[in-house]
């Protein structure tokens, strides 16, 4: 893009954030009133050294504010449709916020949704009296990335084993950043060799593998430029190949009665419902994002190995 968002000398917040907006909507950012104000907030925080929410940018703006020193770069930054979250080096997860930037894939809003249907059923696993009420259960977090996943299960569920599988160098260095504090096991890995020897004792994975099937969609620059390649494509030319063999890895980890929630692809539901019941969960369900899109594919291991599955 050769247009740029100058500094305009004593510009207040107002007037430049009106001008960030629409300097982002010519770029094309998805949501350029959002990320204007976001990254006012930001910059307001650095300047006067204390939180400052969205509604504190409203009234400051209301004000005559001037605008913050940082906000020009941070516009042109996103308007270069840099991801807003390696502007800031954070990312919003639940009631987390995670350290993110290159290298890292940046967690997602429907993922928060996928630890809710997660913790639902750890909590029914307990009500059901297949995971220990004292705590000590084991829980994983297959393909962790940033940590989110395992960082959500270790802070909303305290007490038991969590482990998070991390097979890229530099995304596990922030899995371990963002889980340090909380007691999770971060093996750095192939999550369909890792954890060894927890064959069957395992109460929960939630997991977000890479699952996109390549060339399916043209992708925004913030994830074709910015998310890791090893985060996003699954392989094959449905992207289920790895879902499908990290399907089969989960089977073996878990104990009878455990759950396996699995993020997927909007295409992939019927596949991998399908993949379930043949891999020997049993209660399989698909669930819905907040699109109302199949998103998520859920079951529990059951008692007996399933029969006639082709391998
Ligand atoms: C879609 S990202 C999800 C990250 C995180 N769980 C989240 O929801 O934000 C998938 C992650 O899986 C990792 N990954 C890819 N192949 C893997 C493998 N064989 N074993 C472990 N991790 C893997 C990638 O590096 C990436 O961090």
């Amino acid at each position: 893009m050769s247009a740029s968002f100058e500094q305009v000398r004593g510009e207040s917040l107002d007037a430049a954030l009106s001008r960030a907006r629409d300097f982002l909507q010519v770029a094309g950012v998805a949501s350029p009133w959002a990320d204007a104000q976001l990254l006012a907030a930001y910059a307001l925080e650095e300047e006067l050294g204390e939180p400052v929410s969205l509604g504190r940018v409203q009234s400051l703006a209301l004000l005559g504010q001037p605008a913050p020193q940082a906000l020009a770069s941070l516009v042109e930054g996103r308007g270069q449709r840099i991801p807003l979250q390696h502007l800031t080096g954070q990312a919003p997860f639940r009631s987390l916020t995670l350290e993110v930037g290159p290298g890292v894939f940046i967690p997602r809003p429907e993922t928060e949704l996928l630890v809710d249907h997660a913790l639902a059923a750890y909590r029914q696993l307990l009500a059901e009296g297949l995971a220990d009420a004292q705590g000590d259960n084991l829980l994983l977090d297959l393909c962790s990335g940033s940590g989110a996943i395992a960082a959500a299960l270790a802070t909303e569920e305290p007490g038991n084993r969590v482990l998070a599988v991390e097979l890229d160098p530099q995304a596990a260095a922030y899995t371990r950043r963002n889980t340090a504090d909380l007691g999770v096991e971060v093996l750095e890995g192939d999550a369909l060799e890792l954890p060894r020897g927890l064959e069957g004792q395992v109460a929960l994975i939630a997991t977000n593998p890479p699952y996109i099937p390549r060339g399916a969609y043209q992708l925004e620059p913030e994830v074709a430029d910015h998310d890791p390649e090893l985060a996003l494509y699954g392989g094959g030319a449905e992207g289920l190949d790895f879902p499908l063999a990290l399907l089969g890895r989960a089977a073996e980890l878990l104990k009878v009665g455990g759950y396996l929630i699995m993020e997927h692809d909007d295409s992939q539901g019927p596949a991998l419902a399908a993949a379930f019941a043949a891999a020997g969960f049993e209660r399989v369900e698909s669930l819905q994002d907040y699109g109302g899109k199949p998103r998520y594919t859920a079951g529990y291991k059951a008692s007996r190995a399933p029969k006639n599955v082709k391998e």
